[in-house]
């Protein structure tokens, strides 16, 4: 017969609570946390400050609640903080992480618990289909059916609440819906009337707003500062010229993302290279020339900062080669006269009985976002 130990009660109470075990326990609370950070940041290039501060604020917010809890039973006093665990608003231009932030918080702590809300299906022009987060009274269409957050609040008690660019809510979704939740933890379903409760869920919001005041720094840019009070109170600045400032205040952190600066972009280009590597398996190695890198380096610039752009750009432009390649073949990846990219045999074979390959012989255009290509000598 198994013995009852520490582990076996935490896998009992988890269960019976719904909620990930990891969270019984400080010390595994704080170990989850640390693992998310180090994951988070491998994964997302260029980002490490902001994630850093973001698990500084878990942590702390967790070790606040403790205090507070110990107080509240030691003095009887019921005042208890039932605010959400945590209250992030994630700023930053369009492909920096911010929505993929919340994904990775959700499976390194949450055991992928993820409540996802898209803001623009609640828009001033459709302010009603908040009935699809938060149920419809009676009478209304969808009355009977509950809401995406209602619903996913009475299913876990602890997750991840994703509001998706926020700034494209109505305001009056953002009133009736984010300011109770932010402020006291409660969602109310308009369907049963009910008040849920988010205290142990982190809140993660969204949002391209004023992200053009940061255009011009980089993630490898001077110190960004995420977490010095300073860069902080400039974007709650900022972000009081479109939310109500009651809004604004019950964030317990505002992280600033940047887009990719050159190197974080070859970074990121670098792991689509290794994740291919893996995919393909049989020790393959993907490499570039020198033409293929200019070309590369060229398109890459025209992308910026957004790391969806890399994706797309190594998507379109690497994946088509590994068409018909033997298993064990090596990607040696060169570039044709239009700049597209080509396996370097297949281009040395079309150029069979053609002038050679002269990798000398390339420029990419600086003025426009179109790589093109001349021969030497021959005039641009
Ligand atoms: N810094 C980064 N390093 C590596 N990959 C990234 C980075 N930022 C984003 N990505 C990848 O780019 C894609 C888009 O990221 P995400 O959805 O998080 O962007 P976002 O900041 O939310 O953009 P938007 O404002 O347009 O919603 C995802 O596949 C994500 O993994
Ligand atoms: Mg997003």
């Amino acid at each position: 017969m198994p013995a009852l130990n520490r582990q076996f009660l935490y896998e009992a109470v988890a269960t019976q609570a719904g909620i990930p075990q990891a969270l019984l326990d400080t010390g595994q609370v704080a170990a989850a946390v640390e693992q998310f950070v180090t994951r988070a940041s491998e994964y997302l290039v260029g980002q490490g400050d902001v994630l850093e501060r973001l698990g500084c604020v878990v942590q702390s917010r967790m070790d606040e609640r403790r205090t507070g809890w110990n107080q509240a039973v030691e003095t009887s006093h019921a005042n208890w903080d039932t605010r959400p665990w945590a209250s992030v608003l994630a700023l930053g231009p369009s492909g920096t992480g911010k929505t993929e932030t919340a994904r990775l918080l959700a499976d390194g702590i949450f055991d992928g618990r993820l409540i996802s809300l898209h803001c623009s299906e609640v828009g001033p022009e459709s302010p009603h289909a908040v009935a699809m987060w938060t149920g419809a009274p009676p009478g209304y269409v969808g009355h009977g059916t509950g809401g995406v957050l209602t619903n996913g609040l009475r299913q876990h008690r602890t997750a991840v609440i994703l509001f998706d660019e926020i700034e494209k809510a109505a305001r009056g979704v953002v009133d009736h819906v984010l300011l109770p939740l932010l402020g006291e933890g409660t969602v109310t379903d308009r369907n049963t009337g009910e008040t849920l409760w988010a205290t142990d869920c982190v809140v993660f919001c969204t949002s391209n707003l004023g992200s053009e005041a940061h255009a011009g720094s980089t993630s490898a840019g001077p110190s960004d500062g995420n977490g010095s009070g300073e860069e902080e109170g400039e974007a709650r600045k900022i972000l009081s010229r479109f939310l109500r400032s009651e809004v604004v205040s019950r964030f317990h952190v505002v992280l600033t993302y940047r887009p990719l600066d050159r190197d974080g972009r070859w970074q990121l280009w670098s792991f689509l290279e290794d994740d291919l590597v893996a995919k393909v398996g049989d020790n393959a190695r993907v490499t570039l020339d020198r033409v293929a890198r200019n070309v590369v380096e060229r398109r890459l610039e025209c992308v910026g900062g957004n790391a969806r752009g890399v994706q797309d750009l190594f998507r379109d432009q690497v994946l088509p080669l590994l068409a018909g390649r033997e298993v064990g073949e090596h990607l040696h990846i060169t570039a044709d006269a239009s700049g597209r990219l080509q396996r370097a045999g297949d281009l040395h074979a079309e150029r069979q009985g053609g002038s050679p390959h002269d990798d000398t012989a390339w420029v990419i255009d600086s003025g426009t976002c179109r790589g093109r290509s001349r021969k030497a000598g021959r005039g641009a």
